[in-house]
């Protein structure tokens, strides 16, 4: 109990230390409400107050000039203060789609009965590290401007900071000898670069990593992402060195204890099975130093969180539990000696997907030589399989209670609003229990399920689990902001928020990969592609969900017709849309499976069920060419655009973009369509092609699609399909 007193209190402490090094500059904030409430730049008016955690006052400001006060007890308070008064008082919001935050109302709302708000936890975490390669592998800062702004007013202080990663590793590779052929015989390409700092990928295909990019990622980092973490009162958790190196170090160090990892995911051995530096080795603590004071150089010291994981999907050498303790003690000293106050953070999600290696002595020998103060664990994947209760609060290290929910940026509408509201107060309340955060590990942002990220960033804000109905309504009312909210919306999102984003059956809690972005076959309907998990299923009946969702939200529309200027509402209408010819797309393919198996089939039979799906797949597309939000030239254009003009260069990071959503590999067969997208021009012209085999080869369509009318495609959909 006491131990567990004491290291929370060293946490606390450190996220009041962190705030108070960056605070008293209000800098940041102002720019942001300049950014995005032009209009009423100078009314907001930020205070620092004393007090533990992170709270905040909103209040009127009763100076002749008007304008609202925020006073607070931390930078991340005092963002959070600014959002609660434009998302309580002002009904507008900043969304993944887009910020409305300026159409807010002049003057602006009177706050009357100051408002008060505390976090119930001292960390706000953000990011799964291959979040950097299924979302923003290729955001230039204008994307990266939005989602600070998104994480930082939605009161997250702690978040992942990969980018540009591999300037420093680089140079350290450089400082113990090896050259750059053997460096980048090692790193991956753009789009996998997070698996290579995994360790569970190595080389590349396609071409090598080009310096260029190393040298852009940088500076983005150095001069954009990080200043800007810093002055809205977020901390960055920055990378170390983890340990993988190039093959080429067992030559320039024979006696250095080096291994291999074990394979990932079938990949060859000359792709996978990368080559690990072991941390009790003296030459991983020199490696260490040198990375970390490398880092402190180029940003300064702006943090002591490293984000470091050594074994994810990749299983240590030995089991042997001396051998685990001694990676662990390796790794925190190297980590220490080079900054006293470090803590290393860890995703626990080895110890979900590894269960059968990690059993619980190994776990406690691996973590047990780490003091608890040094760490903090990412319990990645607590909506559905928590770790924290199986290992007794990690054997009371700090750890933060996340929603994974998104595997490869896949479609899916799915949540699990439930558990997200109360899991983490629950957890919180355990006796001895060593929570210290809630946070978003969603391997992907995925536009579509925005909700139950709000969701849990909001209830780290509430004492009690919210009412996800009430939730819901509210959420809707300041997302369509109309002056009044035809009652047909707040049914649609009872109908949902009951259904289908409360979903609290752990097998079905990923976002559905549709079988419209496989490979055609036998089967797909009942496709486990590891964890477990049937990521094909769809766990709710759809005529009674998305159904009459779809026909509320068009009713609603013809009686506001102005629902229709809104971006947000287009977009869930769009949605909502998609996901219905998904899931028509699967009871077409189930009924052709059974169709195909039965004695009695004619070809007949066969063409009109293959016809209706070749049907659903043009729909599907021209519905998504309604919508900005779902083009696949977005994420080409976002990949050439590091390009510069340079052609060559230009078409391998296209190549890049292309292969991480289809093949995922230099071959076909391994994990294709893991990371596959309902875009426009990707359902038309790849996933469609694939489909209608009998079309292969004749003459290839447009590659950009041109924009219908949204509202005419609706309408034909919900005529055929409902
Ligand atoms: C909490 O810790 C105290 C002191 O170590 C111990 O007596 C008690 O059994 C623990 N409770 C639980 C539920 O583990
Ligand atoms: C805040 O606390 C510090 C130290 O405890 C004290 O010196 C300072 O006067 C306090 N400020 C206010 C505004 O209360
Ligand atoms: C808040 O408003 C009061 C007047 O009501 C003013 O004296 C005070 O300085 C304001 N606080 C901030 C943070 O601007
Ligand atoms: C490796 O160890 C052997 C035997 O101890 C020694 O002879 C050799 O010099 C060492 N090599 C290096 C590069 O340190
Ligand atoms: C790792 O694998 C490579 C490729 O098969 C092999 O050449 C090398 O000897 C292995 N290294 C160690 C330390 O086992
Ligand atoms: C690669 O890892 C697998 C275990 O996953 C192992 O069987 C194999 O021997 C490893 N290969 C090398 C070259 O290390
Ligand atoms: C960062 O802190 C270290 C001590 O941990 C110090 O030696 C170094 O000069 C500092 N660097 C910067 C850039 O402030
Ligand atoms: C684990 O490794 C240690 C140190 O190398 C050794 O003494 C011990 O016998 C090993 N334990 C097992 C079960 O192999
Ligand atoms: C959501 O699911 C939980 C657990 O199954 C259930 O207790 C609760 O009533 C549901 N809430 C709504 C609004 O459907
Ligand atoms: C996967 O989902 C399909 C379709 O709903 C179902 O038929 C199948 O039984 C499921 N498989 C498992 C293992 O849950
Ligand atoms: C859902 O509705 C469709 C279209 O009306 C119908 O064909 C299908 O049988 C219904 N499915 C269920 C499970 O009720
Ligand atoms: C169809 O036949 C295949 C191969 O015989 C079998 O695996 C599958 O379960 C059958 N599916 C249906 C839906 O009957």
């Amino acid at each position: 109990m006491l131990t567990t007193i004491v290291v929370l209190s060293a946490i606390l402490s450190a996220a009041s230390a962190s705030a108070s090094t960056t605070s008293l500059s209000f800098t940041g904030l102002q720019s942001l409400v300049e950014r995005r409430i032009p209009q009423h730049a100078s009314s907001f008016n930020f205070d620092i107050i004393n007090g533990t955690g992170d709270s905040f006052t909103v209040s009127d400001s009763s100076s002749e000039a008007g304008g609202i006060n925020i006073s607070c007890t931390t930078l991340s308070a005092c963002a959070r203060g600014l959002y609660t008064y434009c998302t309580e008082v002002g009904n507008v919001d900043i969304w993944w789609t887009g910020s409305r935050l300026h159409e807010i109302a002049t003057p602006l709302p009177k706050v009357g009965a100051p408002i008060h708000g505390s976090s119930i936890v001292p960390w706000r975490y953000h990011f799964n590290t291959v979040t950097f390669g299924y979302t923003t592998a290729f955001w230039s800062f204008d994307k990266w401007e939005l989602l600070l702004d998104w994480l930082a007013l939605r009161g997250v202080n702690l978040p992942l900071a990969w980018v540009g990663y591999e300037k420093i590793l680089i140079d350290v590779f450089h400082e113990v000898g090896l050259t750059d052929d053997e460096i980048f015989d090692f790193l991956s390409g753009p789009a996998f670069l997070p698996w290579n700092r995994f360790g569970n990928i190595q080389s590349s295909w396609g071409g090598s990593l080009p310096m260029q990019w190393v040298t852009d990622q940088f500076n983005l980092q150095k001069n954009q992402i990080l200043p800007r973490m810093l002055e809205l009162g977020i901390t960055p958790i920055l990378p170390a060195f983890t340990g993988f190196v190039p093959r080429a170090m067992t030559t320039h160090f024979p006696n250095a204890s080096i291994v291999n990892g074990s394979q990932w995911t079938g990949f060859p051995t000359e792709l996978t099975n990368d080559t690990f530096l072991e941390p009790f080795d003296p030459l991983f603590a020199q490696m260490q130093k040198s990375f970390i004071l490398k880092q402190q150089a180029a940003y300064g010291n702006i943090t002591h969180f490293y984000t470091l994981d050594q074994y994810n999907e990749n299983n240590p050498f030995s089991g042997n539990l001396t051998y685990l303790s001694s990676i662990g003690s390796g790794t925190i000293a190297s980590l220490r000696q080079a900054d006293p106050d470090a803590t290393w953070v860890l995703q626990s999600w080895l110890f979900f997907q590894g269960e059968d290696f990690w059993s619980l002595e190994r776990i406690q020998a691996y973590l047990g030589s780490v003091p608890n103060d040094a760490m903090l664990i990412l319990d990645l994947y607590a909506e559905a399989y928590p770790q924290w209760s199986r290992t007794n609060s990690y054997f009371g290290k700090p750890w933060v209670w996340c929603q994974l929910h998104d595997y490869g940026g896949n479609f899916g509408m799915e949540g699990n609003l439930h558990e997200i509201t109360h899991g983490p107060v629950d957890a919180l309340h355990v006796e001895n229990g060593s929570m210290v955060g809630m946070g978003l590990t969603m391997e992907g942002q995925e536009l579509g399920n925005e909700v139950v990220y709000d969701a849990l960033l909001d209830q780290a804000w509430s004492e009690e689990p919210m009412d996800i109905l009430k939730y819901v309504k509210k959420r809707a009312a300041r997302r369509y902001t109309v002056e009044s909210l035809p009652p047909a919306v707040n049914r649609a999102w009872e109908i949902l928020g009951s259904t289908i984003y409360n979903n609290s059956d752990p097998t079905t809690q990923v976002t559905t990969r549709s079988v419209v972005e496989m490979s055609p076959g036998m089967g797909l309907s009942d496709s486990i592609f590891f964890i477990g998990i049937n990521f094909t299923r769809v766990p709710y009946d759809t005529n009674t969900t998305i159904v009459p969702a779809i026909h509320l939200l068009l009713n609603a529309s013809e009686t506001t017709p102005s629902l229709g200027n809104n971006p947000e509402f287009v977009f869930d209408v769009t949605e909502v849309s998609r996901q219905l010819l998904a899931n028509r797309f699967l009871d077409k393919y189930n009924d052709l499976i059974a169709v195909w198996n039965s004695t009695s089939t004619t070809s007949a039979d066969i063409l009109t069920l293959g016809s209706s799906m070749v049907a659903i797949l043009e729909d599907l597309d021209a519905l998504l060419y309604t919508n900005e939000n779902y083009l696949f030239s977005t994420w080409i254009a976002d990949a050439k655009q590091w390009g510069k003009g340079n052609a060559s260069y230009e078409s391998y990071l296209e190549y890049q973009a292309r292969n991480q959503i289809t093949l995922w590999g230099p071959t076909a067969g391994l994990i294709d369509d893991y990371a596959g997208k309902q875009w426009a021009g990707l359902v038309g012209e790849y996933y469609l092609k694939r489909w209608e085999t009998r079309k292969w080869g004749e003459e290839e369509g447009e590659i950009w699609g041109t924009r219908g009318d949204v509202w005419q495609i609706v309408k034909r959909i919900v005529t055929l399909w409902t």
